[in-house]
């Protein structure tokens, strides 16, 4: 979506979009175009019982004395609902409106007045809700009839002050990118996106100035990492742990390490899944997209901060040579693991990449964001993902930068009980434990590899992929997470 500001002026042709509160008169410039009209404007209004409630519409086709082609008057309700999440939602419906399955390419918008965000923000806020609200993944699609593919492809949001205007959407558009990064490699098939394919994307944040280096099966034989290794045993795409630097913060300061489950496909291995559903499992690397995603907004707004972006590039698949229940194998932190379950692959993967970055980097603080268990889902459904943590303080932290982000997220139990539960009668750990508490069972397998840094893991398997959709959000693959930590770091680390 190409997104401009221009000075108040009314748009030749294209589509109009005019906001009005609940209960409250047309702004000026709904106003003067009634006036041109003769009335058409207040007639819909009254006809359609349009006041100006939250979710309301009214679309007017080609008025007369006008060079607009349509007229969309959007419901806000109470000005309080314009917040700058709420200013995102309402960008999103702009684009998902009726205008989007028209021939319509260009949209003005009419900023609300008299709200107490100032015009700037609300404009950029509106158009990051715009540019997320019209991605679509459609490059596979060859047949789309002309009513399926959006001709909607500029938005205009008419601003007293471009230069302030633009100044805020700046960071916000490097956002949207990494947002959209993040989806697309989420949305992209397993065969297009293997364990290689993920770190060529990688590779490309070269170009922002990331730092991106690989290791290959034999340098992580040579590390030790026989967890992960057991997990690509059968897959014939081999393994990839992908480290990607952006170091711009102080030099003497520990970075923040963030590390994303990358299966870029789970079949479940041996202990191989239902066939309903499995081609879902494309998606098991939302926790790597939403890493890559993220290094690539950080480096796109140059933020100064220091942090390590690592992600575990594997597939999970059933051979010959793959890995069988009652495997044991050693992890790259010594402790022992005996593989109950094929599919409980994540966790596995997750212990070798999280104990090489806590070791590796020594950071102050690691988060991993992971899809990590069915039963993540069945708790919270597809809002809210799961936050487990060791630190008080990361909690607090994260919880704050879910509610101002937008992005959900709850906290969920850990304790002895868990940590008891992933013991194994025959190796240190067992990498299933049965049905109770399957989630918080996972992080508490999780915790040792943290090797005592303080850390934060987010079960994102809910959220990830499939969830509803949402006028920000019509894509499969969601992007969760960038928004999440973006502002968690801007908020808490970041240099000012
Ligand atoms: N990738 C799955 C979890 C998942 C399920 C993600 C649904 C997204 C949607 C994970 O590897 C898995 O298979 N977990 C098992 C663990 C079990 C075998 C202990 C699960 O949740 O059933
Ligand atoms: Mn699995
Ligand atoms: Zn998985």
């Amino acid at each position: 979506m190409n997104i401009t500001f221009a000075k108040k002026a009314l748009p030749k042709g294209g589509a109009l979009a005019l906001t009005v509160f609940d209960g409250s008169a047309l702004g000026p410039l709904g106003e003067s175009l009634n006036k041109r009209t003769k009335g058409v404007l207040k007639e819909a209004m009254k006809a359609a019982e349009f006041t100006g409630k939250k979710g309301q519409s009214v679309e007017i086709i080609a008025a007369r004395g006008t060079s607009i082609d349509r007229i969309i008057l959007f419901g806000l309700g109470k000005p309080a609902d314009l917040t700058p999440n709420g200013a995102q939602t309402l960008g999103g419906r702009f684009v998902n409106a009726n205008i989007g399955k028209t021939k319509v390419v260009s949209l003005a918008v009419d900023l609300p007045k008299g709200v107490a965000m100032n015009e700037a923000d609300v404009a950029a806020n509106l158009a990051f809700g715009a540019s997320l609200g019209a991605y679509r993944f459609n490059k596979y699609h060859t047949k789309l009839k002309a009513n399926e593919k959006p001709k909607l492809n500029k938005v205009t949001m008419l601003v007293d002050d471009l230069v302030e205007a633009r100044a805020a959407w700046k960071p916000l558009h490097h956002l949207s990118d990494g947002v959209i990064l993040a989806r697309d490699l989420v949305n992209e098939p397993a065969n297009v996106l293997n364990p290689k394919d993920f770190a060529a994307r990688c590779k490309a944040l070269g170009d922002l100035g990331v730092k991106v280096k690989v290791l290959g099966e034999k340098q992580m034989g040579e590390l030790g990492m026989g967890s992960l290794m057991g997990v690509s045993r059968g897959s014939a795409n081999e393994a990839q742990l992908i480290i990607m630097e952006w170091m711009n913060g102080p030099k003497d300061e520990k970075p923040v390490a963030i590390v994303g489950k990358g299966l870029t496909f789970d079949s479940g291995g041996i202990s191989l899944k239902p066939g309903a559903g499995m081609e879902d499992m494309k998606g098991d690397m939302g926790g790597a997209a939403a890493v890559t995603g993220l290094m690539s907004v950080l480096a796109a707004r140059d933020a100064k901060v220091n942090v390590v972006g690592v992600v575990a590039a594997v597939e999970n698949m059933p051979d010959a040579d793959a890995q069988r229940p009652g495997d044991i194998v050693t992890a790259m932190s010594g402790h022992t693991i005996e593989v109950i379950n094929t599919d409980a692959e994540g966790r596995l993967v997750l212990a070798d990449a999280m104990y090489y970055t806590a070791t590796q980097y020594k950071p102050k603080k690691m988060v991993d964001l992971a899809t990590l268990t069915g039963a993540i889902v069945i708790a919270l459904g597809h809002d809210q993902a799961g936050l487990f943590t060791n630190s008080d303080m990361m909690a607090e932290e994260l919880l704050a930068a879910s509610k101002a982000s937008g992005e959900g997220l709850w906290q969920m139990p850990l304790n002895d009980v868990h940590r008891k539960n992933v013991k194994s009668k025959f190796a240190d750990l067992r990498n299933s434990t049965g049905r109770d508490a399957g989630s918080s069972c996972a992080a508490a397998f999780l915790e040792p590899f943290s090797n005592k840094v303080a850390w934060a893991h987010l079960d994102i398997a809910g959220t990830a992929f499939a969830a509803p959709h949402n006028p920000m959000c019509r894509s499969w693959g969601a992007g969760y997470g960038v928004r999440l930590l973006n502002q968690w770091l801007t908020d808490t680390v970041e240099e000012k």
